[in-house]
């Protein structure tokens, strides 16, 4: 009998499907399924699976948010611009049991001022951003990190 593995939400917002052709001397060249792959491959070598979303619409996000809640071990998110003013998704995460990793391509702290406000900041246990594509690698493997040391703890 199989067990099923403990899944990953990995949640992409608007203009991401868009990767590989959007301002690639920011996002880098490579596409978004790119960049799932090797979010799935990290994850497979800690025991994860990886669900992904991807949407323009704001009310689909926090949709995949309620629905894994109480069936997702943890999320990674880049909510691209949502991040800097989507509340609806940043309630919606407060309501989500497990970590949550913020996630971006880019440094946004480092670019026009009305990205320096993230929303998911406040309800997320941490942030990858500024390291192209490894952050998605990079992202996993932090919750793989967290989810361990949660089972670790009494
Ligand atoms: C982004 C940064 C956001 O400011 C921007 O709106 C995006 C992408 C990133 O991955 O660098 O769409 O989230």
């Amino acid at each position: 009998m199989s067990v099923a593995r403990p899944v990953v939400l990995l949640l992409s917002g608007p203009n991401l499907n868009l990767l590989g052709e959007r301002q690639p001397d920011i996002y880098g060249t490579a596409t978004l399924e790119e960049h799932v792959a090797a979010a799935r491959k990290e994850a497979e070598r800690h025991g994860l699976d990886i669900e992904h979303v991807q949407s323009n619409v704001e009310g689909d996000l926090v949709a995949a948010v309620h629905g894994a809640r109480g069936r997702c071990a943890a999320i990674v998110v880049n909510a691209a611009a949502l991040t800097h003013y989507a509340w609806s998704l940043s309630d919606a995460l407060e309501t989500f049991e497990g970590p949550v990793v913020e996630l971006h391509l880019s440094n946004p702290s480092g670019r026009e001022a009305w990205r320096h406000t993230s929303v998911v900041a406040p309800v997320a246990d941490g942030l990858v951003a500024g390291l192209g594509g490894h952050g998605y690698v990079l992202a996993i493997t932090a919750v793989a990190r967290l989810l361990e040391d949660r089972d670790a703890s009494p």
